[in-house]
């Protein structure tokens, strides 16, 4: 069992996690802004609005990471004026590398979710990937978010892992814990050191997320700070179960002797069982199975 934190040391040891992982997360996540991430994303966007958007003018993007969402957005010309914002500042300045060797312009500000240095209305999408379960006070971010937004506009995230998805994928990453040995073995690769600087300590992930939701609290929370047409959808059940499984033993092992075959295989069958969600089960299964839940709701104009 994690030790209970407080909401400071949550945000302290969030920064620290994000900063060590920073310089590997993309390799890690797979994360692409060529047309394959580009496409990702805007299927992602598509769903959580149930429509392709036209887009928008000035967007805020909350725990950007090292900027898959909007630098992907803005590739794919759904956004003119960006501005991403993290708590680590290390995960910023991967993403100005990234957005430097892309050519595009972006204002970056390290900020905490819950306390945003912006005026009142002055974005028209708040959004964000992956992010809200790792916020102390989610009543208190979803306040700020409905501040800083201009009446009519949108919030949207999406990549917040379902409480019950959730639990379904603890069974491949158990059954990849137990193979590990042998999975290494198979593939001659030396085990992970575990203090490496490029591996971020495994133990804190207990910690850095706080939260899995289930559909209703998650609406819930939007609701509360006055959003309305809140919509939830689901995604990923088949490549969630594939990705934590290769995840976790390639975890297990030392990253340069993870060879490129195996890295090819799990890429490729991950996005083919994406698709295979996509097309088979979302629309048949309710929200709350899949790993990740997506969210989309409009502050009223009035
Ligand atoms: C799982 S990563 C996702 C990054 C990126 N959105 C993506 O999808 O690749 C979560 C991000 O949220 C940031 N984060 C964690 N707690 C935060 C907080 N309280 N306020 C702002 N950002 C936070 C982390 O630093 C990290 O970059």
């Amino acid at each position: 069992m994690p030790p209970t934190l407080s909401a400071e040391q949550i945000r302290e040891v969030n920064t620290r996690y994000h900063d060590v992982a920073a310089d590997h997360y993309d390799a890690k996540w797979g994360i692409d802004f060529g047309p394959v991430g580009r496409e990702q994303v805007l299927a992602k966007v598509d769903k959580a609005l149930g429509h392709r958007p036209d887009g928008w003018a000035r967007s805020l993007e909350i725990g950007a990471g090292t900027g898959y969402f909007t630098l992907n957005l803005m590739r794919a010309g759904k956004i003119a004026h960006a501005t991403c914002t993290d708590i680590s500042p290390g995960m910023l300045h991967t993403l100005r590398a990234n957005a430097e060797r892309l050519e595009l312009d972006v204002r970056t500000e390290r900020v905490d979710a819950e306390r945003l240095p912006f005026d009142d209305a002055s974005f028209d999408l708040v959004l964000g990937h992956a992010v809200l379960h790792h916020i102390p006070d989610l009543a208190r971010a979803f306040g700020e978010f409905q501040r800083v937004l201009a009446p009519g506009g949108t919030v949207l995230f999406a990549g917040e892992p379902s409480r019950y998805g959730d639990r379904l994928a603890r069974m491949p990453k158990r059954a990849a814990v137990a193979l590990a040995p042998l999975w290494r073995r198979a593939l001659r690769a030396r085990p992970a050191i575990a203090d490496s600087d490029a591996a971020p300590d495994v133990e804190l992930e207990g910690v850095v997320d706080v939260h899995a939701f289930s559909p209703r609290e998650l609406a819930r929370a939007a609701r509360d700070a006055g959003f309305v047409d809140v919509r939830i959808t689901g995604e990923e059940l088949l490549a969630s179960w594939f990705g934590w499984t290769n995840r976790t033993l390639e975890a297990s092992a030392a990253p340069d002797d993870v060879p490129w075959a195996w890295r090819q295989y799990a890429y490729r069958g991950y996005l083919m069982l994406q698709s295979l969600d996509r097309t088979l089960l979302e629309s048949r299964l309710p929200p709350g199975v899949f790993y990740n839940l997506l969210i989309a709701a409009r502050k009223p104009r009035a």
